[in-house]
């Protein structure tokens, strides 16, 4: 997967992508990054890439050029006979869920637009963007952390990027109840104790107690998976309440 990022602080992107299992997808050879300074498609002498909003209000708007440029600069090294997804990470996009993570993760080429101040110009969003995706209710101060977030979720359901302990297939989300509890060596800490039944070696048991942790955590936090989980097996909801 070859991925670009448009954005004005390319330091950060690169300390994000450079590390931990991002960084592993690219020295593995699964994918591909490729950080582009926005600051360097802008107009001499000031290079600025942000302007007053037209109609007035507070904050300051992405110029269209900077963006256009290098998005064009960009088109060069993608190739036409793959797939192409240019993500714009915004607080007024689509919620990020686990199938939209699944369905990126097959992609071949994704560009991240990274936005800052009020936002971009709204003639990238429409003439260049495909995704306009948000992590949450919630506003960051620039898209650069939420490309991460975006990419993180996509990078690790590539299959290799992941060894087997590590298994994203039980994860909360690819699964429909949250995921359990976790307990590792040593088996006290400091007084505090490893729930015998996960030493017991009786592999029944012990799945028929983590699914009922991620049950009784499920209905707990939210309800509305809960919901779908129920009315998907034929539970009454009350068997563990
Ligand atoms: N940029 C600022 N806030 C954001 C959010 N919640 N999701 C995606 N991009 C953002």
């Amino acid at each position: 997967m070859k991925i670009h990022f448009l954005t004005p602080f390319p330091k950060m992107v690169d300390s994000i992508v450079s590390e931990s299992i991002l960084g592993r997808g690219q020295s593995k050879g699964y994918v591909n990054y490729n950080i582009h300074n926005l600051f360097d498609y802008a107009d001499e002498p000031h290079c600025r890439i942000d302007d007053y909003p037209f109609g007035g209000g507070s904050g300051m708007v992405m110029k269209p050029e900077p963006v256009f440029r290098a998005f064009e600069e960009v088109k060069k090294s993608l190739d036409d006979k793959k797939s192409l997804r240019v993500i714009y990470p915004t607080p007024d996009g689509k919620v990020l869920t686990q199938p939209l993570a699944q369905e990126l993760s097959v992609t071949d080429q994704l560009v991240f637009i990274n936005g800052h101040y009020k936002g971009i110009d709204q003639r990238i969003r429409e003439n260049i963007v495909t995704d306009e995706i948000s992590i949450g209710d919630y506003v960051l101060t620039g898209g650069e952390l939420a490309s991460a977030v975006i990419l993180d979720s996509v990078i690790r359901l590539i299959p290799g990027v992941l060894n087997n302990k590590e298994s994203a297939d039980t994860d909360s989300f690819s699964h429909p109840l949250l995921d359990g509890p976790h307990y590792t060596r040593p088996e006290v800490y400091n007084g505090m104790e490893t729930p015998k039944i996960l030493l017991s070696g009786h592999h029944q048991k012990i799945d028929e107690w983590v699914n009922e942790q991620r049950e009784n955590k499920t209905r707990e936090r939210r309800p509305d998976l809960w919901k779908k989980y129920i009315s998907s097996k034929g539970k009454d909801g009350v068997k563990n309440g």
